[in-house]
């Protein structure tokens, strides 16, 4: 495992914080050259010096599709094709539809969808031309179980779940590998960048005990080196994962019973 990604080139989204912190961290840990991409330059400055010079930072407005291909073209310009690409950055505020404003939806598409869509866009061609690259795509357990007031995050982590299928569908046979990873809860700063969110997290998310960044990174930096197509921590994600796909109406009406409701507001279970 030692120095498993060595002279790999790594390029993590959202890497100043969280997630995409401890993704950049541990996958220099494991002999990678990392290049951290987030909107927040004093932040991600502050994560390079911890990883030391095999990391570098690139402040970046993702939402930006012009900022984004300019970034993008300097790493190729710089590094040549990355090896593997963690599309990870994101946010969004649970809400429901009503509560949640167009420009508010249209930013969690922006960010993490299409901006995961557009980077993949830029690095495929020179992974393909190889034969050989990594693309791991971050999504959320609710993409698997959907749960109550939380309607465009759980759209945009669906539409990450179908970029990932996409591309499974698209690379067959060519050498580079797309990897999902996916938790539940994760204590990072998500909860504080997203106020009124961790009160809408439904009971039944207890069945997955709470992990740190720190453990979610760790995992995808050792998945991704180890060749797995699918990243999860703890063990737990991946047996609720399974019932969902065997058994959706258990897993749907667990978290419909104990995920947020609206104050009964114009709520009718009742026939007209
Ligand atoms: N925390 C959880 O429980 C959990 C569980 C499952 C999945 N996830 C997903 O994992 C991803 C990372 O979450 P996290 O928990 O690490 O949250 P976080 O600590 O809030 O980190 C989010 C990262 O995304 C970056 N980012 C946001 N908007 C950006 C933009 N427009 N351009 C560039 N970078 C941007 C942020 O950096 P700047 O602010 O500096 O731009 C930050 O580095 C999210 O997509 C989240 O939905 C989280």
């Amino acid at each position: 495992m030692t120095a498993a990604l060595a002279g790999r080139t790594v390029v993590v989204t959202g890497a100043s914080s969280g997630i995409g912190a401890a993704t950049a961290r541990h996958c220099a840990a494991l002999g990678a050259r990392v290049i951290l991409l987030a909107r927040d330059a004093g932040r991600l400055r502050a994560v390079a010096d911890r990883i030391g010079p095999e990391a570098e930072p690139h402040a970046v407005d993702l939402a930006d599709p012009d900022a984004l291909a300019a970034v993008a073209a300097r790493i190729e310009a710089d590094h040549g094709t990355p090896d593997v690409l963690v599309n990870n950055a994101g946010g969004g505020r649970w809400r429901f539809a009503e509560e949640t404003d167009p420009a508010e939806a249209r930013a969690m598409m922006d960010v993490p969808v299409l901006a995961a869509f557009h980077l993949t866009r830029c690095f495929l061609p020179g992974m393909l031309e190889r034969g050989r690259g990594t693309i791991v795509t971050v999504t959320s357990m609710a993409a698997f179980t959907p749960f109550p007031g939380a309607t465009a995050y759980v759209m945009s982590r669906k539409a990450l779940l179908g970029l990932h299928e996409a591309l499974a569908a698209d690379l067959s046979g060519t050498g580079v590998r797309p990897v999902l990873a996916y938790f539940a809860r994760v204590d990072s700063l998500f909860w504080a960048n997203n106020p009124g969110s961790a009160e809408r997290v439904p009971g039944a998310q207890a069945l997955i005990p709470r992990i740190d960044p720190d453990r979610a990174g760790r995992a995808i930096a050792r998945g991704v080196a180890r060749g797995r197509r699918t990243v999860t921590a703890p063990g737990m994600a991946r047996v609720v994962r399974a019932l969902a796909a065997l058994a959706p109406g258990i897993t749907s009406a667990l978290v419909r019973r104990t995920g947020h409701r609206r104050n009964n507001v114009g709520r009718t279970d009742a026939r007209p």
